[in-house]
């Protein structure tokens, strides 16, 4: 989260007193920008700028291996575009696997910078290699200048072409370009909001990838994550789909010259490290992909529930309030978040002792937790490091990880600051050897379910990282006063109202005193101390010495202003008119030339930095509770991250909703990011209700589901407006009917990287019409989801490919003919939902308003034919929770031959498997039933909806048959 309004108050410096600091600093000259608040300052490394004036290398000496080839590169003449040159390279090529064959190319002396296994179990180059013959795919090199052509056996697709490009590797700057064949579409290279089929054609189209805090997820520019991946699919009679993955976390300008005839990479250094895989569908190249990252541990069923969060609640009472709102009006709700807000002055692994009290806090958690529901909290990475006038010497976290050294630091050992949320704040080293112990510890303490505070799971912010200093140079303290970190806050209320099941909280209690004490003279003393203690800090002004820009004697300005400049964008708004333009890589977030307890550079793992707040904090969790999978949320991601992603500050427009699903395809179709959603109703600006009603039910059918605004926006929790209340609860409860659904494609999705959303482009990939769909998709593999686009409208004009489908409320059969249906009257209390024909969709039968309680309802399967009468599906059973569930797991096939349904697969999970009943869609005529070859008398036929309904009640425990006669 990120503030949208510069509220600036630049306190007067009026007093003439120095106060001694423990910074390393001297005085800047005063900074001269062009108004902008940008400084386009030169590298000091000496080089042309002209890329294309190199001429590359030539293969030096090329030796084949049954696997593949070992060679030597040499630089053909000096190039010099961004700095100096490797002379002499290395170049491994490998067959891998049948469908993925890798190039990897390094400088000979092994300087430049590769990505350590820290962040994913990267395959090494020989773990796994098979021999030419055994590729689908063959690879061409070309002697002199070296380039190299990658091709598919089958059909001689070319995926990858570099001929007539030459290769330039130099210290900060390696460019490859190779040749896209006609027809290529490329989706991926995540994370942005532009089209997922990228703009390629357009002049100058750009995907930068350099990890920022980019509130409002402008289009054209680097977002949140990076995940250098891309596939490549060709659509109509000849269907085919590649992919490339380059293994880099350098900050990156990814290309398309000639409009679009090329793809360009423009790193700011590393190897060449390119991963190609073979497909041929586009399925395939995401789990050929998702085999190089790793696939991640399966959510818990519970976080697929309902979430409900908010920026700005002013007390745990009012926390409290909203969910006692949303049981009121009948909305299932799954989770209750806290923001910030929770903390004092923003501190990290702290509480607001007047608003947020332990005792409170745990009362609310423990309330949650008797009806079934959760409470997640936020932690940022940025830890408050103390002003002139705020002392945090007493501040456990930040002390502790002082003594073990493991926040980010200048050589000379002080302390590198930046300005978050609680003012001036260390970032810590996640490379730091003791960096997992000091958060492990930290997060033994204060969540401790016994006496801290008892989250279920973590979001995790401010990741990238994120850093409120524009410029390198500007003074910490300075910044923190005019962007007023921390902010001030209202006095502690009296609560307004009794709530509903927490009833603790009274009417006219003052949230600040203890439960228990009645004494409303001590109340008034509590909020008189508080402020009196606000009083003063808000009248001190800094001194001088705090506000003048400083230079770090330390500066390092050729990793911090390298010679190649990636089109990262600038974080708005800090102040009026700096939104647009360049900025230096470090402006916003952590400096570039800090030098990390692994030895590299935040400038080459700046990337990263993400990914591993992810991995320690999954660790941390898992210990807390061992045996129990972990749930993070997090905003800045790599591939490979263990996190499920939120898609970050968002507005609440109409435009922005509908790029959800373009966003989500990016993540969950091809990055390996199975569980990511937006913020429903949108996170910054204001909602409207039709938008907010919609956005409940787009948000349902985001594998991740949260409805989050912030502070300076107006309140948006679903039970609000009547649309809303309406659309929520109808949503809410389809989402939990079809919660086994979604748990089972996502175990899918985490077991081999199949995807968790589908473009329709990836299920109908001979239609060439379905490649510019962006508005409809796939919830798994069988749930085609059409959202309305438009403000106040209740009608939707969707795509409907020549495949059968059923609608979803009604079974009614639905032939789709490869054309644009109009659909009129859609109320907010529904959306189109149409099952793909040859669907087994296990769902659950009856209301639940937790998903603990849907876990207890029967299941009732929907067999809806395709139209040579097949069906499939696939149903996972489970403890739900459980990082080891040994045998037992239940993996259930369900196969339907147009006459009988088989039941088949493991049935080790005891619980929760009713079967109440199967409904065979699109039946012509009445049919006999027999169950496991004997008669079944209780079945219903119904001649208006066409189906047959089979009443059960038995276990899904054993195999079994049903077959219409
Ligand atoms: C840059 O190049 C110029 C001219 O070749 C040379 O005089 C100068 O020493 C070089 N500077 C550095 C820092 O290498
Ligand atoms: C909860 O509902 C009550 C009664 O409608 C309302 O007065 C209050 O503002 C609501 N609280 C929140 C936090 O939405
Ligand atoms: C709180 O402050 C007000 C004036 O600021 C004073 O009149 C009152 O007596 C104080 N109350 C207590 C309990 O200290
Ligand atoms: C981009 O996606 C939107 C829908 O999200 C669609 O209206 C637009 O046509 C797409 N543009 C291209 C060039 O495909």
């Amino acid at each position: 989260m990120k503030l949208s309004t510069s509220a600036l108050v630049l306190a007067a410096a009026s007093q003439a007193a120095t106060v001694p600091f423990d910074h390393a600093q001297r005085l800047l000259r005063p900074r001269q920008d062009a108004g902008n608040g940008i400084i386009d300052i030169p590298s000091p490394v000496n080089h042309t700028g002209q890329p294309d004036k190199c001429t590359g290398y030539k293969v030096d000496e090329l030796q084949p291996l049954d696997t593949g080839f070992d060679g030597t590169l040499l630089l053909l003449g000096e190039c010099n575009a961004y700095g100096p040159d490797y002379e002499r390279l290395k170049i491994q090529v490998r067959y891998e696997t049948h469908d993925r064959l890798r190039v990897r190319i390094t400088d000979a002396e092994g300087k430049a910078h590769v990505v350590p296994d820290d962040v994913a179990q990267w395959p090494s180059i020989d773990d796994h290699t098979i021999t030419a013959d055994e590729s689908n795919l063959a690879i061409d090199i070309v002697r002199e200048p070296f380039g190299f052509k990658v091709h598919r056996k089958a059909d001689g697709e070319v995926l990858f072409n570099t001929e007539g490009h030459p290769l330039i590797f130099e210290e900060q700057y390696v460019r490859v370009r190779s040749a896209l064949a006609e027809g290529s579409n490329i989706q991926g290279l995540a994370q942005h909001s532009d089209n997922f089929t990228l703009p390629i054609h357009e002049d100058g189209y750009t995907r930068t990838l350099w990890t920022r805090d980019a509130y409002g997820i402008p289009g054209r520019t680097n977002l949140y994550g990076s995940h250098p991946f891309y596939v490549n699919q060709k659509v109509g009679e000849h269907a085919s789909a590649s992919g490339t993955f380059l293994l880099s976390s350098q900050g990156m300008d990814v290309k398309f010259p000639n409009n679009g005839s090329e793809i360009e990479y423009n790193t700011l250094g590393g190897i060449v490290d390119l991963f190609f895989f073979n497909g041929p569908t586009p399925a395939d190249v995401a789990r050929q992909g998702s085999q190089v990252w790793g696939v991640s541990e399966p959510v818990p069923y519970w976080s697929l529930g309902f979430h409900s969060c908010r920026y700005g609640y002013l007390d745990i009472a009012h926390v409290a309030e909203v969910v006692a709102n949303y049981t009121a009006a009948g909305i299932p709700l799954e989770v209750q978040w806290m923001d910030i807000d929770y903390m004092k002055d923003r501190w990290i692994q702290t509480l607001d002792p007047d608003r947020f009290a332990l005792e409170k806090v745990r009362y609310v958690i423990d309330q949650l937790h008797a009806s079934n529901q959760h409470m997640i909290v936020m932690v940022d990475p940025s830890t408050f490091s103390g002003t002139p006038n705020v002392s945090a010497d007493s501040y456990e976290t930040l002390q502790t990880g002082k003594e073990q050294g493991i926040f980010m630091a200048y050589p000379d050992g002080s302390l590198y600051e930046g300005v978050v949320w609680p003012g001036p704040t260390a970032f810590p080293d996640w490379t730091h050897e003791r960096a997992q112990a000091w958060w492990d510890a930290e997060f033994a303490r204060f969540f401790n379910p016994e006496t801290g505070v008892d989250v279920s799971g973590i979001w995790l912010d401010m990741n990238e990282p994120a850093n409120f200093l524009p410029y390198l140079e500007a003074n910490i303290y300075r910044v923190s006063v005019e962007r007023e970190m921390p902010p001030r806050r209202p006095l502690p209320r009296l609560i307004p109202r009794s709530i509903p099941g927490f009833a603790a909280f009274t009417a006219g209690q003052n949230i600040s005193a203890p439960f228990g004490s009645s004494n409303s003279s001590d109340e008034t003393a509590a909020a008189n101390a508080t402020r009196r203690s606000l009083h003063k800090r808000q009248t001190q002004s800094p001194p001088p010495s705090v506000v003048d820009d400083y230079l770090s004697p330390e500066l390092d300005s050729q990793w911090l202003y390298p010679p190649y400049r990636i089109q990262d964008r600038r974080a708005p708004p800090s102040k009026a008119g700096d939104q647009e333009g360049l900025k230096n890589i470090s402006d916003f977030s952590a400096r570039t030339d800090i030098v990390q307890a692994n030895g590299a550079r935040t400038y080459d793992e700046h990337n990263l930095y993400g990914s591993r707040h992810a991995i320690v904090t999954h660790n941390a969790l898992v210990k807390r509770r061992p045996g129990k999978r972990a749930f993070t949320i997090a905003r800045s991601s790599f591939s490979g991250t263990p996190s499920s992603i939120w898609m970050g500050d968002n507005l609440s427009t109409w435009e922005q909703y509908i790029q959800t699903i373009r966003q989500m395809f990016q993540f969950a179709a091809v990055a390996g990011v199975g569980v990511v959603g937006a913020d429903s109703c949108g996170f910054g600006g204001n909602t409207t209700e039709t938008l907010c009603a919609r956005w409940a039910w787009l948000g349902a059918f985001n594998t991740f589901y949260r409805n989050h605004n912030e502070l300076s926006s107006i309140s948006q929790e679903f039970y609000l407006w009547n649309l809303t209340t309406i659309a929520a609860r109808a949503a809410g409860h389809v989402r939990l009917q079809l919660l086994d659904y979604t748990y089972s494609f996502l175990q899918q999705h985490a077991e081999d990287g199949t995807p968790a959303i589908w473009p329709l482009s990836w299920v109908h990939p001979q239609d060439r019409h379905t490649i510019g769909l962006e508005a409809q998709f796939y919830y798994g593999p069988h749930l085609l989801v059409s959202p309305v686009v438009d403000e106040n409208s209740t009608s939707v004009a969707i795509y409907l490919p020549a495949t059968r489908y059923y609608d979803f409320f009604t079974l009614a059969s639905v032939e789709g003919n490869g054309t644009t249906v109009t659909l009129s009257d859609v109320g907010y209390d529904t959306m189109p939902l149409h099952i793909k024909g040859g669907a087994v969709l296990p769902l659950r039968y009856g209301k639940a308003m937790t998903t603990a309680e849907n876990r207890q309802l029967p299941f009732r399967l929907v067999v809806a034919p395709d139209a040579s009468g097949g069906a499939h599906g696939y149903l996972r059973l489970d403890d739900g929770e459980s990082t080891d569930m040994g045998d037992n797991v239940s993996d259930i096939n369900l196969d339907f031959d147009g006459c009988t349904l088989r039941i088949t697969g493991t049935f080790g999970y005891g619980e929760c498997n009713t079967l109440d009943s199967i409904v065979f869609a699109g039946q012509e005529a009445r049919k006999r039933v027999f169950v496991d070859g004997k008669a079944c008398h209780d079945v219903v036929y119904d001649k208006h909806a066409k189906t047959i309904t089979v009443h059960l009640a038995r276990k899904l425990d054993c195999e079994m048959t049903v077959k219409l006669k």
